[in-house]
């Protein structure tokens, strides 16, 4: 297959691999560049629904566009899928698509974006659910954290469009209309849009500023009265316009479907999956349930005391009670060299919170191992940290303790398409991740 700029994809992953079994330097490369085609115009339902840190739709575009890695009918496997790019762009090339992910609004949009409805079917439901949400008796009272979100006319509206999406019989319908009522639920709360997890907007950031400190008043100023049933409606109509541009894109044989809610516990068969594609959290981005814990209680997927729950199972997560810390180590050689020097630094926390990292990556990488077939390839995209201003190499210990289960590396490339969307630097003991590794294994 050769992308409109010309570039035969299999060529070039066949460049890439004889130049690193050559001299076994990562190549640099460019995703947006590779394929500038994707870059012009949103590409299907991938925009439906905001979610940090989403994988550039190039990437996994540009290693399903031949055989070389993937069989044309094999089937591609995301354990950390999120909102599901990967198994999007597996079923538009026509391959079966495997995902898991810990949390239920990364389940939910994956979901909505791989499955196409018919639009008359969804614009029918659609006035359905708006009449009956302005007949509906709202709920008057709700929980002080939630309430503190929304203006005391949004609350009631909110609760009446709940109920009332509740009440939706056919399945796929039912998650196409939670999920838009998912992005409702955030773009009329009092939360800055700009920010992944919920903090209020506040004029007073932009006193150096006043045009942008004149925008957020307005904004908050809109939001005390907004008409919550119009926005439901206008987000409807313009997702049922994204669902509308799969017509006919996919394969009615090739499905894709969310198996499971730990990358640590597939319950997929051994050997059954032809090729492994994913993004798999940074160290420290804990923050995906945080960024989405009021969607998810809207979304009756969590209740406010659940959320702490929910971030347990988050690989890369922080938030670790004082009395769960103590000095540990990976078995992986380098990474252990780096700890050693952190805990004799005194950095125990820092030290421990990314030796867990590690710990629960080499589980889901076990499981990931385990379920793909012999010849199978893994493709990872990650970045590296600094933690107290030492380089962790997490790319380098990932791939090395792939390879001590018997992967072998085809070839590793970078990219600097910065990923600042969870990594916001709040201490100088937190960096920033600054440059993508693809790193493409075989079993
Ligand atoms: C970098 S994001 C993946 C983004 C995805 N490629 C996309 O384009 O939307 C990493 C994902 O890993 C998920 N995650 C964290 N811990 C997990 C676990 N134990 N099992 C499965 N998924 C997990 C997070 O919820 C998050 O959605």
């Amino acid at each position: 297959m050769t992308t409109k700029k010309g570039l035969d994809i299999k060529e070039t992953l066949n460049g890439y691999y004889q130049s690193f079994q050559r001299d076994g330097n990562p190549i640099p490369v460019n995703f947006r560049a590779l394929v500038p085609e994707l870059n012009k115009s949103e590409r299907f339902t991938h925009l439906i629904h905001s979610y940090p840190a989403k994988l550039l739709t190039n990437i996994p575009y540009f290693f399903l566009a031949t055989d070389a890695l993937c069989p044309s009918n094999g089937i591609v496997l995301d354990p950390f899928c999120g909102t599901g790019t990967v198994l999007l762009e597996a079923i538009l090339s026509g391959r079966n698509a495997l995902g898991a992910d810990s949390n239920p609004l990364a389940e939910l949009i994956t979901i909505v974006k791989t499955n196409y409805i018919a639009r008359e079917e969804l614009l029918e439901t659609l006035e359905t659910i708006l009449n009956r949400a302005k007949r509906a008796k709202p709920l008057t009272e709700f929980p002080e954290a939630v309430s503190i979100w929304y203006s005391h006319s949004t609350l009631p509206q909110l609760s009446a469009l709940q109920s009332s999406i509740i009440r939706i019989k056919n399945k796929k319908q039912k998650a196409f209309f939670e999920l838009c009522f998912s992005s409702v639920v955030r773009k009329v709360s009092f939360a800055d849009p700009s920010i992944s997890v919920p903090v209020h907007l506040n004029p007073n950031r932009f006193n150096n500023n006043p045009s942008r400190k004149e925008d957020v008043e307005f904004k908050l100023r809109a939001l005390r009265d907004v008409d919550v049933f119009d926005k439901f409606d206008s987000v409807c109509k313009v997702n049922i316009g994204r669902i509308e541009t799969l017509k006919g894109k996919i394969d009615t044989a090739v499905k894709a479907k969310v198996i499971a809610d730990d990358a640590r516990h597939l319950g997929l068969p051994n050997n059954s999956i032809d090729m492994i594609l994913t993004s798999p959290p940074y160290a420290g981005a804990q923050k995906y349930i945080r960024a989405s814990w009021l969607n998810l209680y809207w979304l009756n997927r969590a209740r406010i005391e659940d959320i702490k729950e929910l971030k347990r199972h988050n690989i890369g997560r922080e938030d670790y009670h004082k009395s769960e810390i103590s000095e540990c180590y990976t078995g992986i050689e380098d990474a252990d060299c780096v700890l050693r020097q952190l805990y004799a630094e005194g950095n125990l926390q820092r030290a421990f919170l990314v030796a867990s990292y590690l710990n629960e990556m080499k589980d889901a990488l076990d499981e990931s191992y385990r379920v793909l077939r012999p010849g199978g390839n893994m493709v990872m995209v990650i970045g590296n940290n600094t933690v107290c201003k030492r380089q962790f190499d997490t790319q380098n210990y990932l791939t090395s303790f792939l390879q001590s289960r018997g992967m072998h590396i085809q070839f590793k490339l970078i990219d600097d398409i910065k990923s600042y969307g969870l990594m916001t630097k709040r201490n100088k003991t937190a960096d920033k991740i600054s440059r993508e590794w693809i790193l493409v294994l075989k079993k």
